[in-house]
């Protein structure tokens, strides 16, 4: 390369595409595509557009492969990358750490009875003849039966079980987690929270904002690719189907251990009921 050339790369005038150094690893349906499209407005975060999927199942294509998929970045600017699916792959834990043991890591929470009523919609959508939510949350199908924990959008709602994995390569000070909550109702906050967490300027505030009352949803004024305002698309804020409340009261007794065994490992308590 030209002298010429190798200063300008020096200098960071020239993008390069460098590996994350922060994730959003989960949680399916907890809002990550909203936090993934809220932060990146901010001029020093570059984010890859779509799922990589690397930790899991792309992980056999090595490292260069993963830093061909991140955008190009100057100095100064952070690479993020989210794949909800990290959040629940055994062996992702130790492959982000043996990628940079200091690797950031993003986790939306949502409560895990809403957030399973969300992962049955999304599939549901893609496969029109399926059962009712009520027929297979029971074992059996059987309305009042055992829950089945086999079935993923309830077993995917145990986070203590997932994070006890991440606490094994990280320290709790390395994650942070965002309210799938807060994220609808004051997305300002939460990307406080945020960037404060990146080391970045508070850029990204409620001046980005507004309450799309049609949407029923937060949408952005304005962001990369978009000058006009715009909400995330059909597939975010879906309409959910209606459950039976016996149903629900059921799932929140059983979801109730383990959100308390969760707010004690996290040190927060997220309020689901
Ligand atoms: P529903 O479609 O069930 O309402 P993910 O991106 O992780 O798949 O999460 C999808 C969920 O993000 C949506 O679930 C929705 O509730 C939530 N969400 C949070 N903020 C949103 C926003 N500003 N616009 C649309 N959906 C948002």
């Amino acid at each position: 390369i030209s002298p010429k050339y190798r200063l300008f790369r020096e200098q960071g005038l020239h993008p390069v595409r460098q590996l994350p150094s922060a994730l959003v690893i989960g949680v399916k349906k907890g809002g990550t595509r909203a936090l993934l499209e809220f932060i990146r407005i901010h001029p020093d975060v570059r984010a890859a557009g779509s799922e990589v999927h690397f930790f899991d199942k792309n992980y056999h294509r090595g490292f260069q492969w993963y830093r061909s998929h991140m955008p190009p970045t100057l100095e100064g600017q952070l690479t993020i990358e989210k794949t909800p699916s990290y959040f629940i792959t055994k062996e992702a834990p130790r492959r982000v750490q043996m990628m940079n043991p200091s690797t950031k890591l993003l986790v939306v929470v949502r409560d895990p009875v809403t957030r399973a009523i969300s992962d049955y919609t999304q599939a549901a959508s893609k496969k029109p003849e399926m059962k009712t939510f009520e027929e297979m949350v029971f074992i059996n199908g059987t309305v009042g039966s055992i829950v089945d924990t086999s079935w993923g959008p309830v077993k995917l709602g145990l986070y203590y079980k997932y994070l006890t994995r991440w606490l094994k390569f990280f320290p709790l000070s390395q994650l942070l987690f965002i309210s799938g909550e807060r994220l609808i109702l004051d997305p300002a906050i939460e990307l406080k929270r945020v960037q404060d967490f990146l080391g970045l300027k508070r850029v990204v505030t409620e001046k980005h904002f507004y309450f799309n009352t049609t949407k029923g949803f937060p949408c952005l004024f304005k962001s990369e690719g978009h000058s006009a305002p715009h909400c995330l698309g059909k597939t975010k804020g879906r309409n959910h189907p209606y459950v039976n409340p016996v149903v629900l009261q059921r799932l929140r007794d059983f979801f109730r251990p383990f959100n308390m065994r969760f707010y004690q490992m996290t040190g927060i308590n997220f309020g689901w009921a």
